[in-house]
């Protein structure tokens, strides 16, 4: 039997921290509601592209498990919020790391972009039609945030993490995964405006308008993660004592501590990074599952469940059996440029350029051409 180890991890975060007393600048907000309601303190704002987070993020992983460039044979790009839709963004990360032997797709299931990601390259990789995968989780949610709606703009961060798998002949990586959608709730998350569907009609191309519909989200997300998770350790055979750590998607603490409730795991159990990174969309998993193993919470062979929630509403629960390696093999000298700006000075330029309905699509156009020409 051929399993897919995770063999390298590495994340990219951004370095400008944007606080709730920075949103309370230009939103009819503060940190007392921010922090009592979802537990966010601060969140990164980046003045890279996604991709070029997911190219360092990529390499650091790539380091870490000790896989030349050249090796690799799939790329899979997790997220929804790219800059480009052809050509597509892994193709992009492909070029940046000279990974010319490497397919390359992208996977957009919002939230649960990685957790898809890394199911579909688990299973590529245990039927025999690669050998090894990064998988990416990216989020550059600042670009499309609508900077006048206190309802959202609050809670989403931008950030990168990726994963390496290899085949291995050992039981590890992705033992169990349960993948769903509650397209019933569809329009309940719906960022108008990332796409064409609105172009002439409310929304101009390159303007975004989220319809977010937060307590129903919540609780179709806290009864979706548990029953998610609930059901892949019965599949598996795994009590909830069995787990060893829970690395949840983390768009809201009360979310989190509703999920471990229900489904019987302690909050000690639980990995949080909701505090200083707030909702990174697709990079949130992959990012406090990084954090966990440079923090030693991992333990070799040990028990990893990882739910998660999106847009769609997709949702997921992954069950991971680690190796026997939770230190890197090497590292990568790759990083991001200097950031010259405070996170409140770029999104003060983002709103900026963002007319009272929305974004102007040169407006946007300009923002992120600037951070990425490859
Ligand atoms: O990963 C993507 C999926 N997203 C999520 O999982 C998010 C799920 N939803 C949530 O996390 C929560 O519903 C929110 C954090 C978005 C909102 O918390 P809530 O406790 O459900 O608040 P609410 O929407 O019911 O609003 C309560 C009050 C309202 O005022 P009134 O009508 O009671 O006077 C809102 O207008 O809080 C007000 N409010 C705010 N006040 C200060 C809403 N946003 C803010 C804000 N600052 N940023």
């Amino acid at each position: 039997m051929t399993y897919a180890a995770i063999t390298g991890w590495g994340a990219c975060m951004p370095p400008a921290v944007l606080t709730n007393a920075d949103l309370s600048t230009f939103l009819d907000t503060n940190d007392e509601w921010i922090r009592t309601r979802t537990g966010m303190r601060e969140r990164r704002v980046s003045h890279v592209s996604g991709m070029e987070l997911s190219v360092v993020a990529s390499a650091r992983a790539l380091a870490c498990a000790g896989l030349d460039a050249g090796d690799l044979e799939l790329i899979v790009y997790g997220s929804c919020s790219n800059e480009e839709a052809v050509p597509n963004s892994a193709s992009g990360v492909q070029a940046a790391l000279g990974a010319t032997r490497a397919a390359a797709m992208d996977v957009n299931t919002a939230c649960t972009s990685f957790l898809y990601g890394l199911t579909t390259a688990t299973s590529m990789i245990r039927t025999g039609i690669v050998k090894n995968a990064v998988v990416i989780g990216v989020e550059l949610i600042s670009k499309y945030m609508d900077w006048s709606d206190r309802g959202v703009a609050v809670l989403f961060g931008d950030g990168a993490a990726a994963v390496v798998l290899q085949a291995s002949d050992t039981e590890s990586g992705v033992i169990g995964s349960v993948l769903g959608c509650d397209a019933l709730a569809r329009k309940t998350l719906r960022v108008r405006g990332i796409g064409v569907g609105y172009s002439g009609r409310d929304i101009t191309i390159g303007d975004t308008k989220w319809d977010f519909d937060g307590p129903a989200i919540f609780k179709r997300a806290v009864h979706a993660m548990s029953e998610a998770s609930l059901r892949v350790m019965k599949e598996q055979g795994i009590t909830a004592e069995q787990v060893d750590l829970v690395v949840p998607h983390q768009a809201n603490l009360r979310i989190i501590e509703s999920v471990a409730k229900y489904a019987g795991l302690p909050m000690d159990k639980v990995m949080l990074t909701v505090e200083r990174y707030g909702n990174m969309s697709a990079a949130t998993v992959p990012v406090a599952l990084v954090e966990a193993l440079e923090t030693g919470r991992v333990k070799p062979g040990a028990t990893i469940l990882m739910p998660g929630f999106g847009g769609g509403l997709t949702w997921a629960a992954t069950l991971v059996k680690w190796g026997d390696r939770v230190t890197p093999l090497g590292t990568s000298d790759r990083s991001l440029p200097p950031c010259t700006q405070s996170a409140l000075e770029m999104i003060n330029a983002i709103r900026a350029a963002q007319d009272p309905h929305g974004r102007s699509a040169a407006g946007l156009s300009t923002l992120v051409a600037g951070a990425f020409d490859g």
